[in-house]
């Protein structure tokens, strides 16, 4: 299939129509538009098969897990258990145990900041993070630098977005304790070369945390292969519910980390003589834990295995140059974050539009885009932007949306120029 805004790219087959079906939210009307939902790097929207598999645990298994003597809390308990080993599964991580439920990348991040950064980070120590980090990756590290009088090292970013590599490889020192990097921008959704910052940091000694909110909904995760120590990421941007989350470290490392929040499960016993702690992964999880959250990530899972997801890659590929080229036509539209690899998303700015204003009339028509600072103020000064439009786009996004947004644009334009 060819397409008029763009002559010389290929439809690669996908049955589009077909997936958009698994999503109950996306054939509704807003502001008396049919919805063309772009903010996917904010959350996704959830199939059915998710929505149909937390509902049914609320309607048949509901109970409290690890505790109850009686039918339904075992079954909860399995349920509950076996979406870890999904997980552990769909990332390729080596042992269960590896697998924390937390209520997302922000939590996870902290957790590793607070239990092993508490633990191992001191005076003299540097970490290391870059420009492009999301506020979750950067003020976890500012909080343990300040207690600990550890330095924060701060990668440069190049003007198209792109990691300064060797300015990353001046960084590393003995020094370097901790390399913490996001694995796609979501600010630009450029990727970044986890693979090489892995090996380098290891060589230096340092222990490496990536960031994977971004990248779960778009690339296969294989944290064996990828040998990094930790691997944070969020269930709700991968088509799961929101307030499940999962860290991800090697086993040795997360034996080794004291305890973080605590309270019930965390514990072995319990005496005003001394508490003794839990094995992984419940050292980590004190309370109640999001059962639901976990069955509705574990069922979000199976859903994206239910694909080819090199097929899933290609399609988002294709609306990435499709959306490029269309935008690119817009008279006065600068695309930040240009001519590297990337991720399905595009940020953009008009020049004499303030993007917020943008956003909000696209809002009108029916279009959701983020706007602002993307919770990367310092990727923004560093760019000398004060934001942008961010459209993020998923599989279940059609040419027909982008074409959408390219006339909402033009419209807006004529409105706000
Ligand atoms: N971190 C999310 C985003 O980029 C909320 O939109």
């Amino acid at each position: 299939m060819q397409n008029s805004n763009t002559p010389h790219l290929k439809h690669p087959g996908f049955d589009v129509e077909k997936v958009r079906a698994d999503f109950p939210i996306l054939s509704q009307a807003v502001n008396q538009h049919s919805l063309v939902y772009f903010d996917n790097g904010a959350t996704a929207q959830k199939p059915n098969s998710v929505i149909d598999a937390i509902s049914h645990y609320y309607q048949t298994t509901n109970s409290n897990v690890h505790r109850g003597a009686h039918y339904l809390s075992d079954k909860a308990t399995q349920e509950f258990e076996s979406a870890r080993s999904c997980i552990q599964k769909f990332i390729n991580a080596a042992h269960r145990e590896e697998i924390i439920w937390t209520r997302g990348t922000t939590e996870s991040i902290n957790l590793v900041a607070q239990t092993w950064g508490r633990e191992n980070i001191s005076k003299d120590d540097e970490i290391i993070i870059s420009t492009l980090e999301h506020h979750s990756n950067i003020v976890p590290w500012q909080l343990l630098c300040q207690q600990s009088g550890a330095q924060l090292k701060v990668i440069k970013v190049k003007k198209n977005g792109q990691l300064d590599f060797n300015h990353f490889k001046s960084l590393l020192s003995d020094k370097t304790k901790l390399v913490a990097i996001g694995h796609i921008s979501n600010a630009l959704g450029v990727i970044n070369p986890v693979e090489e910052i892995i090996k380098l940091s290891h060589q230096y000694g340092a222990l490496i945390l990536i960031d994977g909110a971004q990248a779960m909904p778009h690339l296969i995760l294989d944290v064996e292969k990828l040998d990094c120590d930790f691997y944070a990421f969020s269930g709700h941007k991968m088509f799961g519910p929101m307030g499940i989350g999962v860290l991800y470290g090697k086993q040795d490392l997360l034996n080794a980390m004291p305890p973080w929040q605590a309270g019930g499960e965390m514990i072995e016993k319990v005496s005003f003589e001394g508490t003794t702690f839990n094995q992984l992964p419940y050292k980590f999880e004190a309370g109640t834990p999001n059962v639901a959250g976990a069955i509705g990530l574990a069922a979000a899972a199976d859903y994206l295995d239910s694909f080819d997801r090199d097929a899933l890659a290609d399609y988002e590929n294709f609306l990435l140059d499709y959306a490029t080229i269309a935008l690119s036509k817009i008279e006065g539209l600068k695309i930040i974050g240009d001519n590297c690899e990337k991720a399905s998303v595009i940020s953009f700015n008009i020049e004499g539009c303030h993007s917020q204003d943008l956003g909000m009339m696209l809002d009108q028509q029916g279009i959701a885009v983020r706007t602002g600072h993307h919770c990367a103020m310092p990727l923004m000064d560093a760019l000398e932007i004060s934001g942008t439009v961010r459209a993020s786009l998923c599989f279940y996004n059609t040419t027909n949306e982008i074409d959408r947004l390219c006339q909402g644009i033009e419209k807006a334009k004529s409105m706000l120029i």
